[in-house]
């Protein structure tokens, strides 16, 4: 395995290589859990060569405080990497990917941003959109891997992928989950034991919300999960929503021939967690 600094470096490797290999990459921020390992694992399966790239993206951050706290744990997300026969790792510094200008460019995903996570995460989709397009454009993968946990960041990847005609295979990969339902996440490694214990609760109450879904009204569904959520005092519900996994936006009614997710957004103290599920 092989650990890469320099974009040049890591360009002047992958064309070494014949041009008939297909090159898959793994976009993480490192501190690395079962759920990235999960997805190597398949990217090793359906490529020559996997790149995964380590890089705390400073622009996808709207709190100073939550890029600060955010865990690095180089040392060991290189040897779990090593473990799974990784091909290359990309860790760059801030300077070789934004010289001196850390901002994000401001893109058009039609609205896909707009909406969840893009309504309280301020620039936080043109900050990803950012970081991903300069990584395709450095290692020039045929197939990207990202989890389906951050679905709403999936559509968008896929959307900018499709405006900007990049002939790269966009693969959603299914949310790794602990025993207990709690989406794998790398900010679950700072919650505190009385927060661990409260946390599963959320993909408790999708699946309640899922089992209520399409029968039950849904402002009721809603009021449901504000009750569940806001009842555990180690928990505070941020946003509930239903909607259309093409659109994005809630729905008001329900239309069998369309695909709907629940997508949640929950605060444990500072922490914050989201999940989702396919309800239909
Ligand atoms: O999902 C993430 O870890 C990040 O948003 C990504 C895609 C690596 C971009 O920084």
């Amino acid at each position: 395995m092989k650990v890469i600094t320099k974009a040049r470096e890591l360009q002047n490797v992958l064309n070494q290589h014949n041009k008939t290999q297909v090159i898959g990459l793994v976009p993480t921020m490192g501190a690395l859990h079962l759920g990235h390992l999960s997805i190597v694992k398949r990217a090793k399966l359906e490529c020559d060569m996997v790149v995964v790239s380590i890089f705390v993206n400073p622009t996808q951050f709207d709190k100073a405080e939550d890029l600060k706290n955010y865990p690095r744990t180089l040392e060991t997300d290189l040897q779990l990497l090593e473990q799974e026969q990784c091909d290359l790792v990309f860790v760059p510094q801030v300077e070789e990917i934004y010289q001196n200008d850390v901002k994000p460019e401001v893109m058009d995903f039609d609205g896909l941003d707009k909406v969840m996570e893009g309504a309280f995460r301020k620039d936080h989709f043109d900050g990803v959109g950012t970081i991903v397009k300069k990584l395709f454009t450095i290692v020039n993968p045929n197939k990207a891997y990202f989890g389906e946990k951050d679905f709403q960041q999936l559509q968008i990847i896929k959307k900018m992928v499709d405006k900007t005609k990049m002939n790269i295979q966009i693969i959603p990969c299914d949310i790794y989950r602990e025993d207990d339902g709690l989406a794998m996440s790398s900010r679950n490694t700072r919650l505190s034991k009385v927060q661990r214990e409260a946390a599963p609760l959320i993909y408790a109450t999708l699946l309640q919300a899922k089992s209520l879904f399409p029968q039950q009204d849904l402002g009721d569904i809603q009021t449901f999960v504000q009750q569940q959520i806001n009842g555990d005092e180690a928990l505070k519900l941020e946003y509930f929503e239903i909607a259309d996994v093409d659109t994005l936006l809630s729905i008001k009614t329900f239309d069998d021939s369309k695909q709907y997710r629940a997508f949640i957004a929950v605060f444990a103290g500072s922490i914050r967690l989201i999940d989702n599920i396919a309800l239909n």
